[in-house]
């Protein structure tokens, strides 16, 4: 789809066609372009864990608050964002000295650096929950480039979620996309604030 085509038709979905499919093919392909969303350090903030069994996403509704679309989405994403990403920093500035990035000399220094900057733990959840949300739009557009609808969900008990699904702790549930085959592809564009009203140019 044309890029502004395709931002014009993403919307959250209302409702998914409960009979719908989507193939782990489908789902894989869609995750990996989520990966090529940018992140602080290229920490790559993000982790999914996929609900695509039946019975599992009447666990996942449940903590969810009920919400219909849970059940009746092919598949629901819970997008998770990892509080110790700080610790990939050696494979990450690695990578960078192999493609010339980073001179071999420098690379203690940016790793001491990224170290001392996640050694705050609201540093950590603040980029754990920025990270993996730019992942998730990137999802969310991705899907809608292969004809699938989303739905970005906060409506969950994320305590809930975390345990009945074995999360680990350094994970945190930051958002669940609902994602599937939809029965409103054409739902109206919803109000939006104009730029004009929302913009100030070089301070308030
Ligand atoms: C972080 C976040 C959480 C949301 N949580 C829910 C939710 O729990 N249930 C739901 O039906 N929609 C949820 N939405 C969808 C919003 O209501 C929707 O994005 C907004 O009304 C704008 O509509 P649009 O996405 O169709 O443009 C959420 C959206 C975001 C970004």
């Amino acid at each position: 789809m044309e890029f502004n085509q395709l931002i014009q038709a993403r919307h959250s979905v209302n409702q998914f066609d409960p009979n719908g499919t989507i193939s782990r093919e489908e789902l894989e392909s869609i995750i990996e372009a989520a990966t090529l969303a940018p992140s602080s350090y290229n920490l790559q903030h993000w982790r999914f864990l996929v609900v695509d069994d039946k019975d599992k996403k009447l666990k996942l509704k449940s903590a969810a608050y009920d919400q219909q679309k849970v059940e009746d989405a092919a598949a629901a994403i819970v997008v998770l964002g990892n509080l110790k990403a700080h610790e990939d920093a050696q494979r990450i500035a690695d990578d960078l000295s192999e493609k010339g990035y980073l001179p071999e000399q420098y690379k203690e220094n940016v790793i001491n650096q990224i170290n001392g900057l996640y050694s705050n733990e609201s540093m950590q959840r603040d980029e754990a929950i920025r990270g993996s949300s730019l992942a998730a739009m990137t999802l969310m557009l991705a899907a809608k480039d292969k004809g699938f609808g989303t739905c970005p969900m906060i409506g969950f008990d994320p305590a809930r979620v975390q345990q009945e699904f074995n999360i680990p702790e350094n994970l945190i549930p930051v958002m669940i996309i609902t994602i599937g085959p939809e029965s409103d592809p054409k739902a109206p564009r919803k109000f939006r604030f104009e730029a004009q009203e929302i913009t100030t140019y070089n301070g308030f």
